[in-house]
């Protein structure tokens, strides 16, 4: 849709009938709708949906100069794909993924042309969200990074430029507060409390309510199924099948067809349980220390990303947060806003909550050199 608004003709395929028609249908009536509300023009839709070339096979992507894969999340079908284009997609054709999770450069080696594959993260719906994630692999050419970053300014994306590691920049550092917001239910913190100390800050929706409403609950459920991971709160979530909005149930409970959460005196419960198995006596959390403990991590991980060149610049993880995740505008992104705050402050409360709570607080080396220095992320010195 995104392609196809910037007037770019596609080839979308699927594998499986009822889900192309339930795709295409599911375009026609969003273009529908924004026409019905003037956004576009009435024969646009008609028009836009003319650029769509709806297909089963794969192998007619053998005349398109830009692939992007976007099928299940599982290293194999990855592959598998991958491998299919290598053997359909012209000589020169940027094969980009959208994966959210897995390493673009192990899907690369399905094709004899590393160089032509690269990361193109959307954000969901891909359609309205500005951010794009241009994740260049080991062996991607600079042409066709060069090339995925003009794409995505000619269809309206920002993108940022980011490195293969676990999550790349937007979702390695949600994780490290969703788990923090995990372990703060299990210690006493409450749903509502976490969202609404996220809320406070400027956050257009809290932690459990973005989960709710992103399927995230079920992706990270299925991944550490996978990997045999533990989390037993959301391990519990998952095992009842409360997998977000979607599911009528998550951190909240949802009314049919709408998606105001409601407070769930079963996840309260769930929550009590997974204490007690884990042997832990809940307690009030302060607000004040909820804050710090869910937002100076955020910090201390854009903080790795930079040191390891997973990010160019301090300026690019506060694009990556202010379009992709909802950092309030005001306070311009996490890295922005950590220079407002202070190095110095931010580093001794983080060693401060290690002390407490275990060296996944530990502040990061670059974080303590800019910290000893008086210096800042966003003046150059941590970029
Ligand atoms: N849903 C999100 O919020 C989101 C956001 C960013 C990135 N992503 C990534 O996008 C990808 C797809 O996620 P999704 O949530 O849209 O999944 P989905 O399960 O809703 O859709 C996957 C589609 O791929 C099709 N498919 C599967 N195997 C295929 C094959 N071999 N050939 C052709 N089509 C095939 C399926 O029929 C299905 O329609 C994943 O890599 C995911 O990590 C998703």
């Amino acid at each position: 849709m995104a392609l196809v608004a910037a007037g770019i003709p596609v080839v979308l395929v699927d594998e499986s009938r009822t889900q192309l028609d339930g795709r295409l249908a599911t375009i026609r009536k969003t273009w529908e709708s924004h026409a019905a509300r003037g956004r576009i023009a009435p024969e646009d839709v008609e028009a836009r949906m003319a650029l769509i070339t709806p297909t089963l096979e794969l192998a007619d992507v053998g005349d398109v100069d830009l692939v992007i894969e976007a099928v299940f999340e599982q290293m194999a079908v990855k592959k598998q794909v991958f491998a299919k284009l290598d053997a359909h997609a012209r000589p020169g054709a940027v094969l980009a993924t959208n994966t959210s999770t897995l390493d673009v450069d192990e899907i690369a080696t399905a094709t004899s042309r590393p160089e032509s594959v690269i990361g193109l993260h959307f954000f969901s719906p891909a359609h309205v969200m500005r951010l794009l994630e241009v994740v260049r692999g080991e062996k991607t050419s600079e042409e066709v990074v060069a090339t995925a970053m003009a794409l995505a300014k000619r269809i309206r994306k920002v993108p940022v430029l980011v490195g293969v590691c676990d999550g790349f920049v937007g979702n390695r550092i949600i994780l490290v507060r969703e788990a923090e917001a995990l372990r703060l239910l299990l210690e006493g913190a409450t749903p509502q409390q976490v969202d609404a100390v996220l809320r406070d800050f400027g956050f257009p929706m809290g932690s459990f309510e973005m989960q709710d409403m992103s399927g995230g609950i079920e992706l990270l459920y299925r991944l550490r199924q996978e990997t045999g991971a533990k989390e037993p709160i959301a391990d519990r979530l998952g095992e009842r099948g409360r997998f977000g909005v979607k599911a009528g149930k998550g951190f909240y409970r949802y009314e049919p067809g709408d998606r105001t959460p409601h407070h769930d005196p079963e996840v309260d419960a769930i929550i009590e349980e997974a204490a007690e198995a884990a042997g832990v006596t809940r307690s009030a959390v302060r607000d004040a220390e909820l804050a710090d403990r869910l937002l100076y991590p955020m910090v201390n991980e854009g903080a790795k990303i930079l040191e390891e060149g997973i990010a160019l610049r301090a300026s690019d993880i506060d694009v990556v947060y202010v379009y992709g995740y909802g950092w309030p505008i005001d306070k311009g992104g996490p890295m922005y806003w950590a220079d407002q705050v202070g190095l110095g402050k931010i580093r001794d409360r983080l060693r401060e909550l290690a002390a407490a709570h275990g060296p996944a607080f530990a502040p990061a080396p670059l974080l303590e050199r800019l910290a000893d220095d008086d210096g800042r992320f966003t003046n150059g010195s941590g970029a």
